[in-house]
């Protein structure tokens, strides 16, 4: 089953923008080089363009054959991560600190192929609004968006994102109707002690042993707390406090985050997290500050518009190639704040690289550009189908 040959024939250009972005990345909203390409090619290709949402985001209004009123959304993610690059490739990251290490490059270069693909033939009737969006690492680039007035700007009647996946391979896509994707929260717990001497313990309210005992007790709410069918994770990434070995400090603090598939549980975790941390302070006789904030939404794919993946894809790659149940992610997406306001669907797709994403070696296989470009392109034509008039 193939690609769209007309995408199969500027694939080595694809590769070519990739390439470039790859060269020189950019961490969240401060995407003003790649969204400068962006703008650069679609007004190129005639897309009408739109810049400054959210900060660095783009977006482009395409229009087709026919008078159809109906409207699908793109989007792609442009940032990098703030981490070096370990590899030999020749296009690796000029930028210390600064590193393409999940793949974005790929995802905005896909959109990029998908938007000139569309621009050239506009065999659909109706209006595709391609998104770019900036910071999607967890710093709230498609809240920004939207609060930026993205969907009343460009109203969108589905959506539809996609993002690599190097444990799939090559020519393999998943997607999950339903919840996909975790929720995630991320906290900061301060442990208001009282500082001593180290032969003096009496003399302090030592926050390093009631850290100990706030992060066992802290493991409780998955494991006591949470419904076993439930997934659910607490995890505690970050313990600071000290600093010299005949001092016990005056406070520590703890870091991490939480995360579930429905928004009753993490209801239920917060409430708990915070329960535990009182009834720590009350039993240490010391003050205990809990700061959980909201970073990522629970992914929801609506079954309608997994169907409507599925089907494009199986078109592109094949139906053996396409799992439509795949396993559910912890891991969380920022693609999950525009699902809860317009409905669409979000899919994996595999390619040749096999370094997980967020790995210092993580590399793409440029194969897979004209792949994602060819199942979006697909995904239009049958949604906006010229001829159709919903
Ligand atoms: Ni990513």
């Amino acid at each position: 089953m193939p690609n769209i040959d007309r995408i199969d024939a500027f694939a080595d250009e694809l590769s070519a923008i990739r390439r470039d972005l790859h060269a020189h990345p950019e961490i969240g909203f401060e995407e003003v080089r790649t969204s400068g390409i962006v703008a650069e090619k679609l007004a190129q290709w005639g897309i009408e363009v739109h810049r400054g949402l959210g900060g660095t985001g783009v977006v482009g209004v395409l229009k087709g054959k026919g008078n159809g009123t109906r409207r699908v959304g793109l989007r792609a993610d442009m940032d990098a991560l703030p981490m070096d690059e370990n590899t030999n490739l020749k296009w690796r990251s000029t930028i210390p600190g600064r590193f393409h290490g999940c793949g974005h490059d790929g995802h905005t270069t896909i959109l990029l192929g998908t938007a000139r693909y569309l621009a050239e033939t506009r065999n659909f009737d109706g209006t595709v609004h391609f998104i770019f969006q900036p910071a999607e690492e967890g710093l709230g680039g498609a809240r920004a968006m939207i609060k930026d007035g993205l969907f009343e700007k460009f109203p969108c009647d589905e959506i539809y994102g996609l993002h690599n996946a190097p444990d799939l391979n090559h020519g393999e896509l998943a997607i999950l109707p339903g919840p996909a994707m975790a929720g995630a929260d991320f906290f900061d717990i301060t442990i208001n002690g009282y500082g001593a001497h180290g032969a003096m313990p009496e003399r302090s309210k030592d926050p390093i042993v009631i850290a100990m005992a706030l992060v066992q007790a802290l493991q409780s709410i998955v494991s006591r707390n949470v419904i076993p069918t439930e997934a659910a994770v607490v995890s505690i990434t970050q313990i600071h406090a000290g600093s010299a070995y005949n001092v016990i400090p005056g406070d520590a603090k703890l870091a991490g985050t939480m995360r579930a598939f429905s928004d009753e549980v993490r209801a239920l975790m917060r409430e708990r997290m915070r329960a535990i941390c009182a009834g720590m302070a009350a039993a240490f006789q010391v003050e205990i500050d809990v700061d959980i904030r909201d970073i990522f939404r629970v992914l929801v794919n609506q079954e309608e518009h997994s169907r409507v993946v599925a089907e494009a894809a199986q078109a592109v790659v094949g139906p053996a190639n396409v799992k439509t149940r795949a396993q559910p992610k912890m891991g969380s997406e920022d693609f999950a704040d525009m699902l809860q306001a317009v409905p669409g669907a979000y899919f994996w797709l595999g390619h040749d690289g096999s370094v997980p994403v967020h790995n210092p070696a993580f590399t793409l296989d440029d194969k897979i550009l004209p792949v994602g470009a060819s199942i979006f392109a697909r995904i239009i034509e049958t949604r906006l189908a010229a001829g159709h008039h919903a």
